[in-house]
């Protein structure tokens, strides 16, 4: 077994496992298969992108594309308002990710659109950030024990809507441009890259290191957000529908746990407020108390 890359699980495991497990690499697929449950997030979701693009989503950017955005951010509304938050509660417990027993913190539970068309169309009016570059989470977050949660909708992913990783970069310096990156300035609109990438050199440097993610539509993908990981950047004739989220355990970020720090740069400050409290009990994703401050870290 490698010990960094792809892992297909067919049985349950423990929440540490799969912290565990994504920290030092995996990249961790859990079929629908095997975790029928998942499909209670996927029903919800494809339910919704359907009554809001009809039968043929996939071509949503070539019908009204000036309605597009309106359309795109009225659907992650809606998912976000939808019962899939209350469901991935029993979703990620049976996977073993158990919410119950431990403290987690989420980002944001997101229904993400990538439209078709030229890579960048769209990107900004939708919300979303549309299709990046490789990077890792952590250049903007600076939290170790991210873990991301990816989850396609409606197709077989191909290669130009797929996820892609760069398993050998996992243990590896990759220069990138997060030194003058700054979530403030995003906010405020100074900034108009969504995150920091790995720059021009370093992604010619990447050569044929290229991993694509061959999943199923619903199947549940874990992995580190210290992962170096891109999307289909190219023009791309269908748009990509896909679930997303992010969790920290609240443990591990105390004891500073996690993936290995590497690289030269980071963003000068941690975020802390892109996560919150998941609110076990009354089954609701990511409302609850934030992490912490958000912190200047240089
Ligand atoms: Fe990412």
């Amino acid at each position: 077994m490698k010990a960094v890359g792809l892992e297909r699980i067919a049985k349950k495991l423990t929440s540490q496992e799969i912290r565990t497990l994504s920290y030092s690499g995996k990249i961790l697929v859990f079929p629908t298969k095997h975790f029928p449950i998942l499909n209670l997030i996927r029903d919800e979701a494809e339910q919704l992108v359907k009554s809001n693009f009809g039968d043929h989503p996939e071509l949503c950017h070539l019908e009204k594309p000036d309605h597009l955005a309106i359309n795109c951010m009225n659907l992650r509304k809606e998912f976000r308002m939808s019962a899939a938050p209350t469901k991935i509660k029993k979703a990620l417990e049976s996977i073993g990710f158990d919410l119950g027993n431990e403290k987690v913190y989420g980002g944001m539970l997101d229904l993400r659109v990538a439209p078709g068309g030229d890579s960048q169309i769209g990107t900004d009016k939708v919300g979303s950030f549309g299709r990046l570059p490789p990077h890792r989470d952590t250049w903007a977050s600076n939290v170790s024990c991210q873990l991301n949660w990816w989850m396609p909708l409606l197709f077989e992913p191909t290669e130009q809507s797929t996820l892609a990783f760069y398993p050998e970069f996992f243990n590896r310096n990759v220069e990138n441009d997060s030194i003058d990156w700054n979530y403030l300035k995003v906010i405020s609109k100074e900034e108009t890259r969504q995150q920091p990438t790995a720059t021009a050199t370093s992604i010619n440097d990447l050569g044929e290191a290229r991993l694509l993610l061959n999943v199923e539509p619903g199947d549940l993908v874990c992995f580190s957000g210290a992962h170096l990981h891109s999307s289909y950047t190219m023009k791309n004739e269908i748009s990509r529908f896909n679930v997303v989220t992010r969790t920290v355990a609240h443990q591990d970020y105390i004891k500073g746990i996690g993936a290995s720090y590497l690289d030269d740069h980071h963003a000068a400050y941690r975020p802390l407020k892109w996560w919150r409290e998941i609110d076990v009990a009354n089954d609701r994703w990511a409302i609850g108390d934030f992490l912490g401050k958000n912190e200047k870290i240089r």
